[in-house]
């Protein structure tokens, strides 16, 4: 995981926290990535692709598994497209969230991770939980009034109604590998739709609450 984070080049554009897997924050990619092995997610939807760095770090670290993306803007799109064509795992659309996810079937064991969230703009992330069937969630940008860790406007709980449990990230966990981003973190919240998850696992136990 390490690897494939370090060697994933931060081409984002026009993100605060200057791009990268994850926004180049390596909790959040242990995160994750402990809930897609642990939980043994077949297929991974990411909405908001950018320019695809978590795309790629994705593709790179799961060969065998499908990863599905989006993004509404055309240049970023087109940025990624070209940048993703030699995944084959991959598979990327230039539509709005809330219609790839309409427009999709998925397993239950699939992992979402919306990241659809930019400043100025519509926050789809009320309309992409309706219209979630079943799954895992970890969403973006989550406020979990912590210093350090903001995001406006403020992404909380009243707009993911509608899931099972929910659990934050503890930014005073111990984490295996120390955090380098500076630029600007944020808070993530994980939760379920439908697919029984296993919270106990003792890794995830350990940075979430
Ligand atoms: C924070 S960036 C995503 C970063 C990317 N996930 C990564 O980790 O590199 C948010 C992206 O969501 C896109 N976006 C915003 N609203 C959207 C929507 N309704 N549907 C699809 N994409 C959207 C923006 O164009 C922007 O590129």
């Amino acid at each position: 995981m390490l690897k494939e984070f370090y060697t994933t080049p931060r081409l984002g554009m026009d993100l605060h926290d200057g791009g990268g897997p994850f926004g180049f924050d390596i909790h959040k990619a242990y995160e994750v990535c402990t809930l897609i092995n642990d939980m043994d997610v077949s297929v991974i939807i990411e909405t908001g692709s950018n320019t695809g760095d978590t795309t790629e770090f994705l593709a790179k670290l799961y060969p065998t598994k499908k990863i599905i993306t989006c993004d509404i803007n055309n240049n970023y799109f087109n940025f990624a497209k070209t940048r993703l064509e030699k995944y084959n795992n991959v598979e990327i659309y230039n539509v709005d969230s809330v219609y790839l996810i309409q427009n999709l079937k998925y397993p239950k064991d699939t992992l979402f991770y919306l990241d659809a969230h930019e400043n100025g703009m519509d926050l789809p992330l009320t309309k992409e939980i309706k219209s979630i069937k079943h799954g895992i969630i970890a969403i973006d940008d989550f406020n979990i009034n912590a210093p350090g860790y903001s995001y406006e406007p403020a992404i909380n709980i009243d707009c993911i109604k509608g899931t099972d449990d929910v659990y934050i990230n503890n930014p005073l966990a111990k984490y295996p590998y120390p955090l380098l981003q500076r630029a600007r973190r944020c808070g993530r919240a994980y939760t379920t739709k439908k697919v029984k998850a296993n919270w106990n696992y003792e890794i995830f136990k350990k940075f979430c609450k």
